[in-house]
C-alpha cells in the first residue's frame, strides 16, 4: 500500500516525508486556499520536498477549461497528477487529458459506478471518499470493497486511493481490502505508528537496563 500525505501544508509534509514512508501528496482547494499562497508556489516547494505523484485539482467546471487548467497544472512539475471532479464535464475532461498522457486522479467519487467511469476513460487514481460517507451515515468502506472489485472483474489499472480518511481503522479496512493508495492527514500517519504497548514495553526495557547498570556500580 502506498501512502499519501492530504495536505499543502509544507511543515507537514517536510515533518511527513521523514518518516521515509510517504510516497506521495495530495491537495485539493480547500488545502491550497488555507496556504494563502499561488498554487504553483506550493506544488514546486511539495516536489522539492517528496518525490512522488502530487495532485492538484482544477478549478474550471467545462471540460475544455479543465483539460487547459489540467495542462498548466501538468507543467508545473513531472510529478503533478491532474486532479478532475467526478462530473459530466469532468468525465469529458479526463478523457481529454489521460489521451494526452496527463495522469489524472478523479476525485469526489462516491459510488462504484462512478468509479467505473473514471476507471473506462484512462484515470491514473479514482479518489473515493470514505470519511463524508461515514458522515453521513452511509458506509465508506463498502465503497471501496465494491471498486476493488469491479476493477477486479475488469482488470482495470486505475489506482484506488482511498480519500477522506478520519482515522487509522479506515486505513486498516482499505489495506485489508487490497486498496492501491491511502491519502492520509499527518495526524492518521501518526496514530498509525503508535501503540500503547510499545511505550510500556520500551519504558520498563530502559528502566531495567538502568536499575542492572546502578546495581553494578
Ligand atoms: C483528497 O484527495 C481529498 O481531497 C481529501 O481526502 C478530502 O478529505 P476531507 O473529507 O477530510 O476534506
Amino acid at each position: 500500500m502506498k501512502f499519501f500525505l492530504d495536505t499543502a501544508d509544507i511543515n507537514e509534509i517536510r515533518e511527513g516525508a521523514t518518516l521515509g514512508v510517504v510516497d506521495g501528496v495530495t491537495t485539493n482547494p480547500s488545502l491550497i486556499a488555507k496556504t494563502g499562497r499561488p498554487v504553483e508556489d506550493v506544488a514546486r516547494e511539495i516536489c522539492s520536498i517528496v518525490d512522488g505523484p502530487l495532485s492538484l485539482e482544477v478549478l474550471s467546471v467545462t471540460a475544455e477549461e479543465m483539460i487547459e487548467e489540467g495542462q498548466k497544472l501538468a507543467a508545473i512539475h513531472p510529478n503533478v497528477v491532474v486532479k478532475i471532479p467526478m462530473i459530466r464535464e469532468g468525465l469529458k475532461a479526463l478523457r481529454g487529458l489521460s489521451t494526452k498522457g496527463i495522469a489524472v486522479n478523479v476525485t469526489l467519487v462516491f459510488s462504484p459506478l462512478q468509479a467505473l467511469l473514471a476507471a473506462k476513460n484512462g484515470a491514473a487514481y479514482v479518489s473515493p471518499f470514505i470519511g463524508r460517507l461515514d458522515d453521513i451515515s452511509a458506509d465508506g468502506m463498502n465503497l471501496i470493497s465494491d471498486i476493488i472489485e469491479v476493477y477486479d472483474a475488469y482488470g482495470f489499472e486505475t489506482e484506488v486511493l482511498i480519500a477522506s480518511v478520519r482515522n487509522p481503522m479506515h486505513v486498516l479496512e482499505a489495506a485489508k481490502m487490497g486498496a492501491d493508495v491511502a491519502t492520509v492527514p499527518l495526524a492518521v500517519l501518526e496514530q498509525m505508528l503508535k501503540h500503547p504497548l510499545t511505550d510500556i514495553g520500551l519504558e520498563k526495557f530502559m528502566a531495567d537496563w538502568h536499575r542492572s547498570q546502578q546495581s553494578k556500580s
